[in-house]
This record gives C-alpha cells, sequence and structure tokens, in this order.
C-alpha cells in the first residue's frame, strides 16, 4: 500500500504539486522533487540555518518541516527573490558588502533578511544581529553580513 500523499502549495508564487511520503521534509521535497536547490541541507537537523525559506510570511527551518503539513501553504524560497536578473535589494547588498564567501548559508541569511525588515523597516545594529543569531556562517565571521543588512536599511527609501 502506498504511503505517498499528493499535495499542492504555492512556492515563490507558483502553485506546485507534490507527492510525499509522511516523513519527507519540506527540504527534501523542494530540492529532490522540484530542483529547488537554493535552500541547502548543512546540519539537517535544525541547527544551521541553511535549509530557512519563507512559510506564510515567517522563517522556518526546511528540514524540520514536514511537506505534508506545507498543503496550501505559501512557500518563499531564495529563487524566488530576484526579479529577473534584477536582484532583490538585499541580494545586491549582499554583494556589495562582499558579505557572500562560499555562500551556503547565504539563501537563508537573505530570507531571514527579508522578513527581518519586513517586520522591522528599521532595525538597530543589536536588532540585526539578534534577528540573524539562528542562522550559522563558518565563512565570513558574520561582520559583512550585518554590514549589508545595515546598508540596505541605510539605503531604502
Ligand atoms: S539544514 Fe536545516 S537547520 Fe541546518
Ligand atoms: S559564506 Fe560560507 S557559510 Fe557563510
Amino acid at each position: 500500500m502506498s504511503t505517498q500523499t499528493d499535495i499542492s502549495l504555492t512556492i515563490n508564487g507558483a502553485e506546485r504539486a507534490l507527492s510525499v511520503e509522511p516523513w519527507t521534509t519540506l527540504l527534501d521535497a523542494m530540492r529532490d522533487q522540484l530542483g529547488l536547490t537554493g535552500a541547502k541541507r548543512g546540519c539537517n537537523q535544525g541547527v544551521c540555518g541553511a535549509c530557512t525559506v519563507l512559510r506564510d510570511g515567517r522563517p522556518v527551518r526546511g528540514c524540520l518541516s514536514l511537506a505534508i503539513d506545507c498543503a496550501g501553504a505559501e512557500i518563499a524560497t531564495v529563487e524566488g527573490l530576484s526579479d529577473g536578473n534584477q536582484l532583490a535589494a538585499v541580494q545586491q547588498a549582499f554583494l556589495d558588502a562582499s558579505a557572500v564567501q562560499c555562500g551556503f548559508c547565504t539563501p537563508g541569511m537573505l530570507l531571514v533578511v527579508q522578513a527581518l525588515l519586513r517586520e522591522n523597516p528599521r532595525p538597530s545594529i543589536d536588532e540585526i544581529r539578534c534577528g540573524l543569531s539562528g542562522n550559522l556562517c563558518r565563512c565570513s565571521g558574520y561582520r559583512k553580513i550585518v554590514d549589508a543588512v545595515a546598508a540596505s536599511v541605510t539605503s531604502a527609501p
């Protein structure tokens, strides 16, 4: 007997169909079935934040979210941030500040920053640090990432 369930959800504005096992994570479904590999599989146990996506506007760990629980949800991934070749402001700020080294943490960081700025358009440095505290970066020492977010705040209209 099949244990697969068909679900649909919206990812980056497009309705997507998935056939998932009860234990399939959102991260695995997106990467393995839809080819959306922007969200990274780092620790795969909820610690590093590399798998972060937005679910109904809030950051969630893709590796801890069951796909079946996301039926009907609106998911945003890093693939949906830019408008064609036009980078989102926060992506451009990361580039301008050289806040990307290996880039493994970057998709998760960008989505957390998107959610942070939506809730708090002018965060202080401490609020930026606090907002990013659930996402680990093994390369950068965080300084340039915080600088990038601060710059995108200062340059916002
Ligand atoms: S891969 Fe999900 S938190 Fe590390
Ligand atoms: S840039 Fe390499 S983990 Fe953050």
